[in-house]
């Protein structure tokens, strides 16, 4: 006995041969809303900065009763109540706007949600980048046994300081994804291109509540980590850019996504004029224009936008290009299956956007002062119009509670 285990043929894979993918996606975002012209005055720029420098229109901004647990079970909740929860195992949570240091968020949502005790739960972070690891390693699970499904929720609140270039970057959306064998969306091609290098362009120390970011240098290592992870895709057999029908960016601000791929046309080699290149992301910016940055939601907000728009031929190709300061990035593809827009409720997130209810300058500045308050107890105003909300802290406890109906 030697001890040693025979090396697996890969030949002989025991991986499952179904499809694997998004089965189901659902968009959650805040109860309020501020028109960047309100920032653009504070900060005394001309708004066109902000409209076309940026790309940018309004930000989703939460109510006090609000956070990344309830934006999280609130995009999750029709899921569930569409498919259930059998075969239901595993529920990643990604965000980078975690709420403890130790307890997943996820667990919240759990309870929240009434899942069962057998879905493991747990909470991924890399900056806007884990979503994307959230949804690579479900793939996995699904792959290695495809009756089981898993839910991927993406959540964050971006936040800078007030009067600082970040500020009209800031938003917040929440997106829950199923992700199972056979699925109705978007089938997750095995392909992947990933670039990882340790920069200093954009983090969040454990003592701070709003981020800190070198803007200049930060746009410098997206572009950067998008040739990387082109490259690694490239190498590893990947689709040619010419048989990639659309492509959806992570989007701090929707100008980001213009530059990231024109600057991946012209990397990849493409002949396409300039008007062509941006028509394949035309159709993932309209949700984001409206939400702002929600970091590692931004992407799959970009996602749903496209689905939500019917635009592709089923049988089409789009790339996603997920990137997260600090940084990493990853590109890889999908399929959109036959029947897709059957499988997509269009009216859902473009309801909840037209939902919100538009506050103030003055009202914003007091929501966000509002963040640095810390305390043992406290009790939240009755604000959300969300279906769960934030009731505040009991001895340090979060507490979270379903929104009465006579108050949504
Ligand atoms: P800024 O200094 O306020 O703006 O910072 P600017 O002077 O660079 O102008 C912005 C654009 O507006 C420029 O366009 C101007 O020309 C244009 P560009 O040259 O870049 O194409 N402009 C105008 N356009 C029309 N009419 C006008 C006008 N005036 C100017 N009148 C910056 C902008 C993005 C740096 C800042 O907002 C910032 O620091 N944001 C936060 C960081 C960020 O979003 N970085 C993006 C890449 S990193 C990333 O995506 C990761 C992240 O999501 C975090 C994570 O991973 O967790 C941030």
């Amino acid at each position: 006995m030697t001890g040693e285990r025979p090396v697996p043929d890969p030949e002989e894979s025991t991986l499952s041969t179904h499809p694997v993918g998004i089965h189901d996606l659902s968009v959650a975002t805040g109860s309020h809303v501020i028109g960047l012209d309100e920032i653009a005055a504070r900060h005394g720029v001309d708004p066109a900065k902000y409209h076309v420098g940026l790309g940018q229109d309004e930000m989703s901004v939460l109510a006090p009763d609000e956070d990344v647990v309830t934006l999280a079970a609130a995009a999750a909740l029709p899921v569930v109540e569409r498919h259930g929860t059998q075969g239901l195992r595993t529920l990643l949570f990604a965000t980078e706007s975690g709420i403890d240091q130790s307890k997943s968020a996820g667990v919240y949502v759990h309870r929240l949600l009434g899942l069962p005790a057998t879905v493991r739960t747990v909470e991924l972070k890399q900056a806007c980048y884990s979503g994307t690891a959230a949804l690579q390693m479900a793939a996995a699970l699904v792959a290695r046994d495809p009756a089981e499904k898993v839910l991927v929720v993406t959540s964050d609140v971006a936040r800078y300081d007030l009067d600082s270039s970040g500020e009209p970057t800031q938003g917040a959306a929440a997106v829950a994804m199923l992700v199972t064998a056979d699925p109705a969306l978007l089938e997750i091609e095995p392909v992947t291109g990933v670039h990882t290098e340790d920069v200093m362009d954009f983090w969040r120390p454990n003592h701070r509540s709003t981020a800190l970011v070198d803007g200049r240098a930060s746009i410098d290592a997206y572009l950067r980590a998008v040739s990387g992870a082109w490259a690694d895709y490239a190498e590893r057999g990947g689709a040619p850019f010419e048989d990639i029908d659309a492509f959806a960016y992570h989007q701090p601000f929707t100008r980001m996504a213009t530059k990231a791929h024109r600057h991946l046309a012209k990397v990849a080699g493409s002949g396409l004029d300039r008007d062509a290149v941006d028509a394949q992301i035309a159709a993932t910016t309209t949700y984001n224009r409206r939400t702002g940055n929600s970091y590692t939601s931004s992407l799959y907000v970009g996602l749903a936008a496209l689905l939500d728009s019917g635009e592709l031929d089923p049988g089409s190709r789009v790339a996603l290009v997920s990137y997260g300061s600090g940084a990493v990035c990853e590109l890889f593809t999908g399929i959109v299956p036959e029947g897709y827009r059957e499988a997509t409720h269009p009216g859902a997130t473009t309801a909840a956007l037209d939902a919100r209810t538009p506050i103030s300058d003055t009202a914003y500045l007091e929501l966000h002062a509002a963040h640095d308050v810390v305390v043992a107890d406290l009790v939240t105003p009755h604000r959300t119009t969300g279906p769960f909300r934030y009731a505040g802290l009991d001895g340090h406890r979060r507490q979270y509670e379903r929104n009465e109906p006579a108050t949504r």
